[in-house]
């Protein structure tokens, strides 16, 4: 059953305490918050601090998905601040290797994090290392954007890729993750969904936005 991972990036930040407590409430498996630094992508979010305080109202595992340059610089930031899962993106990780490795150093789980241009062959000799890929099926940087339909195709040759390499990694999706794309990613081989606006604008509450997406991939 593919894991549902709410991303803090369209919760009302006014009151993030109550949605974080709210979202675990709700059954979700993890909780992500979009870090951007408004130079990798055209946004500017949240830091450490935020990590910390979200970490205060919840036990769920905390994703620190890194939307910025010079990932390295601020694992260790992310690591303290309470972030189980760091994910750094492939396209500013010239060391990429070098910095999964100081993330398992810290004793979080690593995650590489690729965006829809970037081809798979990127990751070849890093599957073997991570705890989990990152597929993107928006641009980073904003909610509520579409889906990239093409990413379909990705995440497909993608899941082959893992297990022809044997690696035990998760296959994450982000980005316009609602009750009809979710089916099609864990048809396409997702296990883990990122998903923003359709948890936290679901008129009927968080609750029923994490319910909706748990009963579209239960096959
Ligand atoms: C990158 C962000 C978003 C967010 C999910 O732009 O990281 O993908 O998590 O946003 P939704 O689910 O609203 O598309």
């Amino acid at each position: 059953m593919a894991l549902i991972v709410p991303s803090i990036l369209a919760a009302d930040v006014a009151r993030l305490g109550e949605q974080v407590a709210a979202t675990q409430a709700a059954g979700a498996d993890r909780i992500q918050v979009d870090v951007m630094d408004g130079r990798f992508v055209p946004n500017i979010t949240f830091g450490p601090l935020v990590v910390a305080a979200v970490r205060r109202h919840t036990t769920l595992p905390l994703e620190a998905h890194l939307m910025i340059v010079e990932p390295e610089r601020y694992v260790a930031d992310f690591a303290e601040a309470g972030a189980d899962v760091i994910i750094v993106h492939q396209e500013v990780s010239p060391h990429l290797h070098r910095t999964i490795q100081q993330i398992k150093a810290l004793g979080k789980r690593a995650g590489v994090a690729i965006n829809p241009a970037t081809p798979l062959a990127m990751l070849q000799e890093i599957l073997g290392d991570v705890d989990l890929v990152l597929c993107m099926t928006v641009n980073p940087g904003f909610g509520g954007q579409e889906f990239i339909p093409a990413t379909l195709g990705k995440i497909e040759r993608l899941r082959a890729m893992i297990q022809q390499h044997g690696a035990q990694c998760d296959l994450e999706v982000d980005g316009g993750i609602t009750v009809t794309t979710a089916a099609e990613v864990t048809r396409a081989g997702a296990n883990v969904l990122v998903a923003g606006s359709s948890v936290y604008d679901d008129p009927n509450g968080i609750v029923a936005g994490v319910a909706a997406l748990r009963a579209a991939v239960a096959g």
